[in-house]
């Protein structure tokens, strides 16, 4: 294993055959590059994992995306060695976990993992603090010790209230943040989330995805999480890998999957996907190019071009008024001759980090948007063009992949 410390965890050449003969003529066959629907029509046996390799950084929200039976879970599984891989390696932190076994193993799990399932799985004759502490009552830790930490992990997920309830009083969505807390409550590195949210209505689930992503920056855990929804995946994860068959199919960023799909089928899902949610307005502001408002009209418009409209910036450098082409040919056609008399003040401004669907609104106006930083400055002018534009690239791009992969 590499000493990349930024790695926590690595799938190395991980195979899972299922069936009587695991490692014999079905794991040979897969080897040599047949498929799940092949190798299981020859040999009977399911091809869970072929040939699986990715990495999950220390710190990030790692998230594993396919249909129904391409293999997540069982990835997933062989992180805490709750499967026996037919073949290959799992590191993390530098231990080869398929090694481990007995009571290593068990302190492994305990000690480096959380795992928060899809169904609750909650004891329901136990109250919620007794739920949240009851992996520390297993590793022998005392009551006081148990309930402080519980508390603490119930109140990462807004449920300090609720320790004394017991789960049947509780909704789904407060039964699944339960769930993980006990995850917390042990304080380890990684947390194992397999379909977490599948089972919660929209709005709640939504909710929990942003709880789960501000717990993460608070404590800075390693999340690897699992969901068979796009959306979900590229909402939350710093970075997606897409399955298929039980073979990894593409691994980047939210961006790379949705502006550079590595095949057909995974363009195909990303069609599903409101493009607008992950692309950043940064990636496609241009430089400012302010407008000084002493100008004479003419020049100023001239100096324009194709732009929409630019900024009036003060000494600081924020943007206080805008000069757009409509209102300047507008006023020049009433007899106007200065910038001054055809600025507007009532405009858009947003962070570089905002979505394009958090300014679709605003560039709806068809009125330029001023892109300023923390302090106010302005940093980029975003043209509402560029927004449509990139919108339909990215629908165009889907288009030509779907035309030459399945055509
Ligand atoms: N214990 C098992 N025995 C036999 N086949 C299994 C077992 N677990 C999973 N599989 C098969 O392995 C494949 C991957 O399953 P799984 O990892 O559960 O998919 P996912 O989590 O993506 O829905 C499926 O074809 C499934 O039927
Ligand atoms: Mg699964």
């Amino acid at each position: 294993m590499s000493n990349d410390n930024d790695e926590i965890i690595r799938l190395e050449g991980i195979y899972k055959i299922f069936g009587p003969r695991p490692t014999g003529r079905a794991y040979e066959l897969s080897q040599e590059g047949y498929g799940k629907n092949d190798v299981q029509q020859l040999t009977g046996h399911v091809v869970g994992l072929r040939d699986v390799n990715f990495s999950v950084r220390r710190g990030e929200i790692f998230v594993v995306m396919g249909l129904s039976g391409s293999g997540k879970s069982t990835a997933l599984r062989t992180v805490n060695k709750l499967f026996h891989a037919t073949a290959g390696h799992v590191w993390v932190d530098g231990v080869d976990v398929q090694q481990l076994d007995g009571t290593a193993l068990q302190h492994f799990r305990r000690e480096k993992m959380g795992m928060v399932f899809q169904h609750f799985a909650l004891f329901p004759h136990r109250n919620v603090i007794d739920n949240v502490g009851y992996g520390l009552k297993v590793q022998g830790v005392g009551r006081a010790e148990r309930n402080r930490a519980a508390i603490e992990a119930l109140a990462m997920t807004g449920l300090d209230a609720y320790a004394d309830s017991m789960p049947s009083q509780l909704s789904g969505g407060m039964q699944q943040r339960v769930g993980l807390a006990r995850a917390l409550a042990s304080d380890p590195d990684i947390l194992l989330m397999d379909e977490a949210f599948s089972a919660l209505d929209p709005l709640i689930r939504r909710q929990m995805q942003d709880e789960m992503m501000a717990i993460q920056e608070r404590v800075q855990k390693t999340i690897l999480f699992i969901t068979h929804d796009l959306n979900e995946a590229l909402r939350i994860g710093d970075r997606v890998c897409i399955m298929k068959d039980g073979e990894v199919v593409q691994i980047g960023t939210p961006e790379e999957i949705l502006t550079q799909p590595a095949t057909g089928y995974v363009a195909e899902f990303v069609q599903d996907v409101d493009q607008g949610r992950v692309i950043e307005v940064r990636e496609i502001m241009q430089e400012p190019q302010p407008v000084d408002r002493s100008l004479d009209l003419a020049p100023a418009l001239r100096n324009l071009a194709d732009r929409a409209g630019a900024f009036v910036l003060d000494d600081g450098g924020r943007p206080v008024a805008l000069l757009t082409a409509a209102d300047g040919i507008r006023a020049g056609s009433m007899g106007s001759t200065e910038v001054e008399a055809a600025l507007r003040s009532d405009f858009e401004q947003c962070p570089p980090t905002a979505t394009l669907n958090e300014v679709y609104a605003a560039a709806g106006r068809g009125l330029p948007i001023a892109v300023v930083d923390d302090d106010g400055v302005m940093v980029g002018n975003v043209d509402p063009r560029h927004i449509m534009e990139e919108m339909g690239r990215v629908e165009q791009l889907i288009d030509q992949f779907e035309r030459e992969v399945f055509m």
